[in-house]
């Protein structure tokens, strides 16, 4: 017969081995539906601003209008200037006129090279600038080539759209950062990928190009906040599983977000002091999910996923 001792130490082992897992479950509750949002916060310093990469649609253009109406100015990136034009104009009709804020932009077209970084952004120089999130970016879909069928012009193009042209953009914007720093809290946010964790076939550069994000952001974090002074500088790689836009045709449903939606999570959970967050927590729980199934299963049903996403590309649906 097994000992009353023997029981209860197997009982405290137990215990001890779920403890993280509790913490971890009291973190999500209190993440996702006790925390009050932050966003306040980074409204400073007289006229704040925040810049959006790619927000002439899809998520960045909900970002867009969420932050606008929160009292944020507005510097906004895209790469048709017409397309741009009636989204500011859009966005000045959210705010009562007597509030009125400014909404000012650039153009550029992020997957091509040498762009004059330091010029584009000479006109927002002085300005007060306390949040930016790095929208832009994308797969190009799901396509059926593997990387040898692929021309070397894709790859560099992929790889400037998605992480080139975010780090280069923040390498011109940081100075600046650090003196809108010295009057309250200024947060560089990346939009990533729930991709980059697990690689999926015919979308390794993408994955890779966003997994670089994840690790510039610890980088970065580090720099600002560890080695001298600490600047005020924050980053945070937003874990992004699929959102309804025009570039993802997947149905909204539970697990899938409008943009309008998820650009709501984006602002509640800004702020909340992690280095990498999901922003909705239905992706939270996918992460989760995912990470307890091993890596083997998590490939296979990958695979069998991106061959459905690969057809629904094909028919446009
Ligand atoms: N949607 C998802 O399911 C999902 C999942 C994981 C991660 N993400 C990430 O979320 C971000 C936004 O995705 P989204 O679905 O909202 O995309 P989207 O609807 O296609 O919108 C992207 C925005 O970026 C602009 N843009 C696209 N290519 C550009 C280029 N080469 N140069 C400059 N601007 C460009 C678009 O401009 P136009 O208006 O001119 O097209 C648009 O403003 C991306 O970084 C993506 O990787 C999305």
């Amino acid at each position: 017969m097994v000992s009353q001792a023997v029981v209860n130490a197997f009982a405290v082992v137990g215990a001890l081995l779920s403890l993280p897992l509790l913490l971890r479950f009291l973190g999500f509750i209190w993440l996702y539906f006790l925390r009050p949002t932050m966003i306040h916060r980074y409204v400073h310093g007289g006229y704040p601003y925040a810049v959006i990469t790619g927000a002439t649609d899809g998520i960045g253009r909900a970002v867009a209008s969420e932050l606008y109406t929160r009292g944020f100015n507005l510097i906004l990136h895209g790469r048709n200037e017409k397309k741009m034009q009636k989204v500011v104009q859009e966005l000045l009709h959210l705010r009562d006129p007597s509030a009125q804020g400014v909404v000012r932009y650039f153009i550029a077209d992020a997957t091509k090279p040498g762009h004059d970084f330091e010029k584009m952004l000479e006109p927002f120089k002085d300005l007060n600038i306390t949040l930016v999130i790095h929208n832009v970016g994308g797969s190009n879909g799901v396509q059926p080539e593997k990387l040898d069928e692929r021309p070397e012009e894709y790859i560099h193009n992929l790889v400037r759209w998605n992480a080139l042209f975010p780090l280069l953009l923040t390498r011109v914007l940081l100075p600046q950062l650090r003196r809108s720093a010295k009057h309250g809290p200024v947060l560089v946010q990346f939009v990533g990928s729930l991709a980059s964790d697990i690689s999926p076939p015919r979308l390794p550069i993408y994955a890779a190009s966003k997994r670089f994000l994840e690790a510039l952001v610890r980088g970065l974090d580090n720099d600002e906040q560890n080695f001298g002074p600490p600047t005020g500088v924050r980053f945070t790689y937003l874990a992004v599983g699929p959102v309804h836009t025009a570039s993802m045709p997947q149905k909204p449903g539970l697990n899938t977000p409008t943009s309008e939606q998820f650009a709501r999570a984006i602002v509640q959970r800004t702020g909340c002091g992690r280095r990498r967050v999901a922003p909705y927590a239905m992706h939270a729980v996918s992460t989760f999910v995912v990470g307890g199934l091993g890596e083997r299963t998590v490939d296979y049903y990958t695979a069998q996923e991106m061959k459905t996403l690969i057809d629904v590309y094909a028919k446009g649906e």
